[in-house]
């Protein structure tokens, strides 16, 4: 089924059945001046992650980057990543699978055993001066029809969890409620709060300034993690979130 087929998207739609990364592929685009494009494929031979790990992204998954050029600074650019995260948390749970959002942007779902395994990946990135945004792109890996064993360990797949979904329905649901999203970015964090499951939990968190730990207990826009430690409130913007079994 090619995914693009009828796609009737908030934005441009460019499709590739085989392709390194789209997010790469993106990029090439904002280089050239344009804005509002999906660029989605079927399959990545290159799929990058964050912290420059690899992204294993079959035929079957849903893997896509959205170049936008918004007029915010580029302070406000992880409202944009958020934004991505809640609009494939609903579309997920729309299609029968109970995903929730670790911050800042994994989607994971239960495994049953007190785990979480991960079912989206989402990586911005910008460029842009010091008080305007350039480009935002914002790839996010959906692993949707490919089977958990195709994938890394502790990652599971619409498949896995609920079956094969129609990928152009589900990526067009993804594309409209990020359009919604990032139409009214004051609208993101109220709606990630709704969808989060790290608020609550005691979480470890390895920033560039250090680990922090203690209880999540709120989001701040455009998505600073708030954490009670035994030391004080501490506001994180960036870095790395573990769930912690409760003590
Ligand atoms: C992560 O969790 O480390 C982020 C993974 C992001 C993967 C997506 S798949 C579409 C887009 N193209 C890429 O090369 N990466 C992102």
């Amino acid at each position: 089924e090619a995914v693009e087929f009828g796609l009737d998207a908030p934005f441009e739609v460019e499709y590739h059945d085989t392709i390194p990364s789209t997010n790469d592929r993106a990029r090439e685009l904002a280089d050239e001046g344009r804005e509002d494009v999906v660029v989605l494929a079927d399959e990545q031979t290159g799929g990058r992650g964050r912290l420059d790990r690899a992204w294993t992204a079959p035929s079957g998954g849903i893997w896509l980057s959205i170049l936008l050029r918004p007029t915010v600074p580029p302070a406000d650019a992880p409202a944009f990543t958020l934004a991505a995260a809640v609009a494939t948390t609903r579309a997920a749970r729309e299609a029968g699978v109970d995903a929730a959002i670790k911050w800042p942007n994994d989607v994971l779902v239960a495994d049953g055993d007190g785990g979480q395994r991960k079912l989206t990946g989402i990586l911005t990135e910008m460029e842009g001066e010091a008080d305007r945004v350039s480009w935002v792109v914002v790839g996010i890996g959906i692993n949707a029809n490919v089977d958990a064993a195709d994938l890394v360990d502790g990652a599971t797949s619409l498949r896995a969890e609920n079956g094969d979904v129609n990928r152009r329905v589900f990526t067009q649901r993804v594309l409209e409620e990020f359009h919604e999203l990032r139409s009214n970015l004051d609208s993101v964090v109220p709606a990630w709060r709704d969808l989060a499951d790290t608020l609550g939990r005691r979480v470890r968190v390895d920033t560039p300034g250090g680990e922090v730990v203690g209880e999540a207990v709120d989001i701040e826009f455009p998505g600073t993690l708030v954490v009670e430690t035994d030391d004080g409130t501490v506001r994180v913007s960036a870095g790395d979130c573990e769930h912690l079994r409760p003590v």
